[in-house]
């Protein structure tokens, strides 16, 4: 029923009021100031754990057409957890399910004590959408679908994202959004590492805003991330004895394949996504931790068993770095010549907040093709080396990647965060040593630098942060 017009006048009059003052408030409200890592104010609980599941994520099993494992987190009063399983059907009764026991180890942060939690379930079905729930303290998560992988020759969309690091639900939440909406039919994504910034015990927020960021692709993908230097804290800071230690988080808050390399097990690891093998490097246990050589020889191994036509290797620190004064020598030395050897497709790394791609030493050979790519926040500039040997590059830009490999062809492209394209390429060839490759540049946006002299700190080494 409408009001009487006597009565609608005062409240037609306000809106009016209200609108003419917009723009006069628009002009104070536009400048940018530095903002904070998180949008947590300081002394506000915002990502305590409570009996209810949160931070859910899928993750493949080796071979992700009968497997997946999910990790979830809750109160640390929650010591034994299921998860649920069947085959989702479209009736609200969900019938008869299978459980599955989770594994649990504990975790104190700045949100307090928590417990995470991890299920690996394997004998699925390929290509099938199962439902499943995890289970909190007398609770239960939502109902979440996941697919497993198809026969190694059914095509597939994967998605690629650099850092996320920084700002991650200020500034990196628009990407993934985007990402989806780009690539509704992705089945698998894939992270670079250093998903947050913190050092151990003060990036629980970090972590809470990283999941948010991600929100339903956590479970509606499965998700394979790359260990970064942030995933690490250093043990006596500052002295002699100092050394980098894996951050609590990382163990727990992802439910991986448990095959990595000598010396980097926990950090390294591999699986079969229908028709592409992906190995997961950890560059700064490689750098940092001397596992170099062993991780080299596990991927060689990984590789040479590969029956699948396509591979790709996902690594967080550069083989050739785009940044100023980085050189990441041992990757170059030791796990360079595996990845030309074995002529992985792609080798996707993060690290250094630009934008850059190169083929390896020989430039005549389509594969591999090295990419370097920032999905968040912070942003550096490209050294003079790789303006000479990269294109395309950018600096001062959010981006993500679709990757959609049918048969004998493998499409890239990389898109801004507003969804325009910056790169793409085909390789093309049933076997890797007859690929090549093929420029995309219809419909590329042009090439983006930084405009600005310094970052709102004053750092002239970096374009935003
Ligand atoms: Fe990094």
């Amino acid at each position: 029923m409408t009001h009487p017009l006597p009565a609608r006048l005062p409240r037609l009059l306000l809106l009016s009021a209200a609108l003419l003052a917009i723009p006069a408030c628009a002009g104070v409200a536009g400048e940018t100031r530095v903002e904070p890592n998180t949008l947590v104010p300081e002394g506000v609980m915002r990502y305590a754990p409570s009996v209810f599941p949160d931070r859910i994520v899928a993750s493949p099993a080796q071979d992700a057409a009968t497997g997946f494992s999910v990790a979830w987190r809750t109160a640390a009063s929650v010591e034994a957890a299921v998860l649920e399983l069947v085959i989702a059907g479209d009736s609200p009764d969900m019938g008869p399910r299978r459980r599955v026991a989770a594994r649990s180890a504990s975790l104190d942060g700045e949100n307090g004590a928590a417990q995470f939690h991890r299920a690996e379930v394997d004998g699925l079905q390929p290509d099938t959408l199962y439902a499943w729930r995890v289970q909190g303290g007398g609770t239960w998560s939502p109902w979440m679908q996941t697919r497993t992988a198809a026969a190694a020759d059914a095509p597939l969309t994967l998605l690629y994202f650099g850092d996320t690091q920084n700002k991650n639900a200020s500034l990196s939440t628009r990407v993934l959004r985007e990402a989806h909406r780009q690539a509704p039919d992705a089945r698998l994504a894939l992270f670079a590492g250093d998903l947050v910034s913190g050092g151990d015990g003060e990036d629980d927020n970090e972590w809470g805003e990283w999941f948010d960021a991600v929100g339903p692709l956590a479970t509606m993908l499965v998700n394979a991330p790359a260990p970064g230097n942030h995933e690490y804290w250093e043990e006596f800071e500052d002295t002699p004895q100092e050394r980098r230690v894996l951050g609590g988080h990382w163990p727990r808050t992802f439910a991986l394949p448990a095959n990595g390399a000598p010396g980097a097990e926990q950090t390294s690891y591999w699986f079969d996504y229908q028709g592409v093998r992906v190995v997961v490097l950890d560059g700064t246990s490689a750098l940092d931790l001397g596992t170099a050589a062993a991780q080299a020889a596990w991927l060689d191994r990984t590789l040479a068993a590969n029956p699948h036509p396509w591979s790709i290797a996902l690594i967080h620190q550069p083989m050739f770095s785009p940044r100023q004064d980085r050189d990441n020598v041992a990757l170059r030395e030791q796990v360079l010549p595996v990845l030309e050897r074995r002529r992985v497709d792609l080798v996707l790394q993060g690290h250094d907040h630009v934008y850059g791609r190169r083929p390896g030493e020989d430039a005549a050979r389509a594969t591999p093709q090295y990419l370097v790519s920032v999905t968040g926040a912070k942003q550096y500039r490209l050294s003079d080396g790789a303006r000479r040997d990269m294109a395309p590059t950018a600096e001062d830009t959010q981006l993500f990647q679709i990757i959609r490999l049918d048969g004998d062809t493998l499409h890239y492209e990389s898109r801004t965060a507003t969804g325009r394209l910056y790169d793409a390429f085909e390789i093309r060839g049933a076997t890797p040593a007859t690929r090549t490759l093929h420029e995309i540049t219809e419909g590329r946006i042009a090439p983006r630098d930084c405009a600005r002299d310094a970052t709102l700190k004053g750092r002239a080494d970096r374009c935003w942060e």
